[in-house]
């Protein structure tokens, strides 16, 4: 059945699945969020934003701030909070195609970016594409090849969520306001205060040489970018803003943030690239307060 109530900001959550999304980590990250009210909140590897439609919805802050280095994902952000209502008549198209030939419509619309053409196409057609690739490509990945081409396969769902309406609705309540920005994570340092609050959700450094998966972007994060993210930390941190970041437990990155508070949570993640086995694991938590 489906839901018609008015959506409210209480109901606001991320309407991508996105590789490393934080939804199952919030319980336990919650006792370290902080609790006084402060002017601003940054999140700069966005991802879907599991952080920030959590602490939104407890108004603790004047401004928030989303950055992310993809633009196909931040394109999304600002499409769902300036033209939801394109956006929504967009994925309603996208569900009936999908419904009368699931195969040809994936195929024919993961093709979109080889055509150059495309690449005049609208905000809200971009936006869609991407929602609609999410919900039912293999995974909900969000990979390109070198030329930046989308090249997933189509997943095996019966009935994929390709127009959640009340969840984009409920996501754009909570984006009025907030500033939505392609950009690196190092362009923090021209924006927070003291008194700011900054969370870092980086792709996370590899437990193993065969657990590298950082196909993000067209770029990766490597040893130089972690360390390059540890100097940025400090510098917030000696600036006087609150800082907490995920990250892998792994002894690089335990050396990298030595001399600030390292706790540990349990995830339940792929541990094994080939069978998609799970297990849990420990991940680290780092905070300067
Ligand atoms: C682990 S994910 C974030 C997951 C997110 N917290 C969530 O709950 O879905 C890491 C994000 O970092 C972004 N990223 C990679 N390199 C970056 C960089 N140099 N600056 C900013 N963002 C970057 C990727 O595009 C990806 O969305």
């Amino acid at each position: 059945m489906t839901d018609t109530s008015q959506p409210t900001l209480a109901d606001a959550q991320p309407f991508l699945k996105w590789a490393g999304g934080k939804g199952q980590l919030l319980a336990q990250y919650d006792r370290f969020f902080p609790t006084d009210r402060g002017r601003a909140y940054f999140e700069p590897f966005a991802g879907s934003g599991a952080v920030f439609f959590e602490l939104r919805k407890r108004d603790l802050f004047d401004d928030y701030a989303l950055s992310d280095v993809n633009p196909e994902l931040i394109n999304c952000y600002l499409v769902v909070r300036n033209q939801v209502d394109a956006l929504v008549e967009a994925l309603r198209a996208h569900k009936l195609a999908h419904e009368q030939d699931d195969h040809q419509h994936y195929y024919e619309v993961r093709d979109q970016d080889r055509d150059p053409a495309w690449a005049g196409a609208s905000e809200v057609k971009r936006a869609a594409r991407m929602i609609y690739l999410n919900k039912t490509c293999y995974n909900g990945l969000w990979r390109v090849n070198s030329k930046g081409q989308f090249n997933v396969p189509m997943g095996r769902y019966k009935n994929p969520d390709v127009l959640s309406e009340k969840r984009l609705r409920a996501a754009s309540l909570a984006l009025q306001n907030v500033d939505v920005n392609t950009r690196p994570f190092t362009d923090v340092l021209d924006h927070a205060q003291a008194g700011d609050f900054v969370y870092f959700d980086p792709p996370y450094d590899p437990l193993s040489s065969t657990a590298n998966f950082t196909s993000y972007s067209a770029d990766s994060f490597g040893q130089d970018d972690q360390r390059r993210l540890a100097e940025t930390f400090r510098a917030l941190s000696d600036r006087g803003c609150k800082v907490m970041l995920s990250n892998s437990d792994t002894p690089f990155v335990r050396g990298l943030y030595e001399g600030f508070t390292v706790h540990t949570v349990t995830a339940r993640r792929a541990i094994n690239s080939k069978g998609g086995k799970r297990g849990e694991i420990t991940e680290v938590l780092v905070v300067n307060y």
